[in-house]
C-alpha cells in the first residue's frame, strides 16, 4: 500500500493490506455510534423514524432528517446499542494492534456516550489505555428544552412556575474525550529500549507551548472558520497537528482509517510525516482527495520557491 495516499473503501478490509508493525501513530475520529448520519448507525435499527426514514420526517426537513434515538423510551433493541457498538469496535481493533509498532500511540475521538465501550474493546484486544484527554472546544451547540415550556403548552402555569429553570437533556457539551492508547512494548524490554528501537513510546512536552497549551490533559482548541464546511464532524486542523507532534517525529507514518475530509492527513503532510487514509463514503473521499491534492501542490510550490 502506497504511502501519502487516501483510499476509498471499507477500512476494515483495506487495513489488511498494511504490514504488521509498520505504522507509528493511528489518529482517528471514528463514528461515535450516536446516529448522527447514516455512516454513524452501527446498530440494528428498529426505529423506522431514525434519520428521517418516515414520510413525516422527510417532510419536516433538515432538523428531523438527522434525528437520532431519544434517550428515553428505549425498546429492547435500543438497549443493545452500547453492546453492538462494542462488538463493532472489536471487529477491527485487532488489526489496529497488528499494524501499529510497539510503543506506538493511538488517539481515538469516541464521543462521550459510548467512549467506555471503545475503551473496553481496545483493552480487551491488548492495548494499554493510557489516558483520556479532554478536548475543550470552547463553543458547542446545545439543545436542552425547558420543561416549563411543556406545562405552559398544557396551560398548567402553576406547575410551569414550580419547574422554572429546570431542563431536560444534557449540559452544554463543550468537551470531547480523546482516548489515548499505546501498543505494549516488548515483554522483557524497557520503554527506553523501545524508544531506541522504534522512536516511539514517549511524548514531546516541548511542543505544547507552540500550541499555547499547558502540560496537562486538557486541550483548549477552538474550531476556526477554516475548520468547517467539508464534513459534518470536521475536527480542527490545529488539534490534529498537536496530537501528531506530541507523539511522533518527522517522516514517521500516521494512519487514519476513518478519514472523513482528511483533516488528520493534512496535518500529517504539513508536519512532514507520511500518511495513509481510508474513507468509505465516495462523497467524502472525493472531498478528502481534492483537499490532499491541493495541500500537496501548495507545499510542493513552497519547496520550489525556497
Ligand atoms: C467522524 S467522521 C471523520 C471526520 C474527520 N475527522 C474530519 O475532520 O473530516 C468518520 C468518517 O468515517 C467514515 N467511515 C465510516 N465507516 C467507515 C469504514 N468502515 N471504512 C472507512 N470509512 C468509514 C464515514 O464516512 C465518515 O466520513
Amino acid at each position: 500500500m502506497d504511502l501519502d495516499n487516501i483510499y476509498c473503501g471499507d477500512c476494515t478490509e483495506l487495513i489488511k493490506e498494511i504490514e504488521t508493525n509498520s505504522v507509528d501513530l493511528i489518529l482517528s475520529d471514528i463514528p461515535y455510534g450516536i446516529s448522527v448520519e447514516d455512516w454513524d448507525v452501527l446498530h440494528n435499527n428498529t426505529n423506522s423514524a431514525l434519520l428521517g426514514t418516515s414520510p413525516a420526517q422527510l417532510q419536516a426537513g433538515k432538523i428531523f432528517k438527522k434525528r437520532g434515538k431519544p434517550l428515553n423510551g428505549w425498546s429492547e433493541a435500543d438497549k443493545k446499542i452500547p453492546q453492538e457498538y462494542y462488538n463493532w469496535v472489536c471487529s477491527w481493533v485487532d488489526d489496529w494492534l497488528r499494524v501499529i509498532k510497539p510503543g506506538g500511540s493511538v488517539f481515538v475521538f469516541a464521543g462521550r456516550r459510548l467512549a467506555h465501550r471503545c475503551i473496553s474493546a481496545f483493552e480487551d484486544a491488548g492495548f494499554i489505555y493510557k489516558d483520556m484527554i479532554a478536548w475543550n472546544r470552547l463553543k458547542a451547540a446545545h439543545r436542552a428544552q425547558h420543561i416549563s415550556c411543556i406545562f405552559d403548552r398544557r396551560k398548567d402555569y402553576v406547575t410551569s412556575e414550580k419547574w422554572s429553570g429546570w431542563k431536560v437533556g444534557n449540559l452544554r457539551p463543550v468537551f470531547e474525550p480523546i482516548l489515548w492508547f499505546m501498543k505494549p512494548y516488548k515483554i522483557g524490554g524497557t520503554l527506553a529500549d523501545n524508544v531506541l528501537e522504534y522512536e516511539l513510546g514517549a511524548y514531546n512536552e516541548n511542543i505544547l507551548e507552540k500550541y499555547s497549551q499547558k502540560s496537562n490533559n486538557l486541550f483548549n482548541i477552538e474550531s476556526l472558520n477554516s475548520d468547517r464546511g467539508l464534513h459534518p464532524t470536521q475536527k480542527p486542523l490545529k488539534l490534529m497537528e498537536l496530537l501528531i507532534e506530541l507523539t511522533t517525529s518527522k517522516n514517521q507514518i500516521i494512519l487514519d482509517p476513518f478519514a472523513g475530509s482528511a483533516t488528520t492527513l493534512i496535518a500529517a503532510m504539513k508536519l512532514e510525516r507520511h500518511f495513509i487514509g481510508f474513507e468509505k463514503s465516495e462523497e467524502y473521499y472525493n472531498i478528502a482527495k481534492k483537499r490532499v491534492c491541493e495541500v500537496k501542490n501548495s507545499l510542493n510550490q513552497q519547496l520550489f520557491i525556497f
